[in-house]
């Protein structure tokens, strides 16, 4: 099966298409700190590999402050390698998903123990923790200048446009990747994947595509449809699963120092190994009635909610108003001064419920 008898006349011209792509990146390329200009030797491996776990599942513009931290911090895979993992899950923290942050620690510590290089195919990446398919064919592309197939989500939008494929999301994504490899040039492979993450971010965009600033649009099936806004179809959402739960704020004076009880999560399980509030365990149970690490009184704070990949959790905020911190002493946790909190590398969840608790305090004042 190739592209064009998948596609049913739908296949513009491969070559002219890798053309003008590249031509139009050469003009328009976004300049990230990543990148290397476009035609210029490879950028740094390790930086490739670092943005690229970083940019799975996050914008542009949320991860560019992370990759400076890191980068800044941690300026080799070696150097990565022999990071503290709270270290490295503290500075991760806000960036979501953080089974990535651990697999980033894995992975430099293995590539570290074997030598420092990365590899340079996409079959030998794919076999490191963490990388996945995409992220592999992306290092191989962008780091090695191999010839690979690179499907993120806004390629995904480019080619179903480009190819005018109905068949809806998730169903349609072998025919993508066909008609994706259709279209992937030998040379330049690493500028013609960024170029089609550039399209669709900045021209091809989800609902108010530019089609007359698009350097394919004299060869795209979705726009001649007249309608490429539709594609690609996307078969509908389930609802998802709501859970409720609570979180524990905890705070105390200690010699004139504002302190609050911090834990750190198991290391299976959701945010797992991350800083956080005292839970009653919402990530395995769904009633958001449990037991808070002291007897009490507790009063209520109010709600935050959080939505995870497999549900939305509505979190309630219980406020310790009483003055027996006896109970705590002796039990898996840390008095957090308040000052710093910034520091202890909250995941998103656990610093909205402590915007929350401080906004409430204020309120109170
Ligand atoms: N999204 C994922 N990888 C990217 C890259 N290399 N450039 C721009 N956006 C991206």
């Amino acid at each position: 099966m190739d592209a064009s008898s998948d596609t049913a006349g739908n296949a513009p011209p491969p070559a002219r298409v890798a053309q003008d792509l590249l031509a139009w990146y050469d003009a328009h390329a976004r300049d990230l700190p990543w990148r290397a200009r476009p035609g210029s030797p490879a950028p740094d491996p390790y930086r490739v590999w670092l943005s690229e776990v970083m940019l799975q599942q996050t914008t542009v513009g949320a991860v560019k402050a992370y990759f400076a931290t890191f980068t800044t911090r941690w300026p080799t895979v070696e150097a990565l390698a022999t990071a503290p993992e709270g270290d490295v899950m503290a500075a991760w923290a806000g960036l979501g998903y953080y089974a990535r942050a651990r697999n980033l620690l894995a992975c430099a510590r293995e590539v570290t123990a074997a030598g420092g290089q990365f590899p340079d195919t996409e079959e030998a990446l794919r076999v490191l923790p963490g990388l996945g398919a995409y992220t592999a064919a992306a290092v191989a592309a962008i780091a090695f200048g191999r010839r690979a197939v690179v499907v993120d989500a806004n390629v995904e939008r480019v080619v179903a446009r480009l190819f005018e494929i109905e068949e809806p999301l998730p169903g349609a994504r072998p025919a993508i990747r066909i008609a994706a490899d259709a279209i992937t040039p030998d040379l330049r492979a690493g500028d013609f994947a960024q170029a089609m993450m550039d399209l669709g971010a900045t021209v091809c965009t989800p609902r108010a595509p530019r089609c007359l600033l698009c350097p394919l649009s004299r060869d795209c099936a979705g726009r001649a449809s007249g309608e490429p806004e539709r594609l690609p179809v996307k078969a509908p959402k389930k609802a998802k699963a709501v859970r409720r739960g609570r979180a524990f704020w905890i705070e105390r004076d200690h010699g004139g120092e504002a302190q609050v009880w911090l834990v750190r999560r198991a290391d299976k399980g959701m945010l797992g190994g991350m800083r956080a509030l005292p839970d009653d365990g919402w990530a395995a149970r769904a009633d958001g009635s449990g037991e808070g690490p002291l007897h009490g009184p507790w009063e209520n704070a109010g709600r935050v909610a959080h939505v995870f990949t497999h549900f939305a959790l509505e979190l309630s905020l219980a406020v310790y108003v009483g003055e027996r911190f006896e109970a705590l002493e002796g039990s898996a946790g840390e008095w957090w001064p308040l000052d710093r909190l910034e520091d202890a590398g909250l995941p998103t969840l656990f610093a909205k419920a402590a915007s929350l608790a401080l906004a409430t305090e204020r309120e109170d004042a």
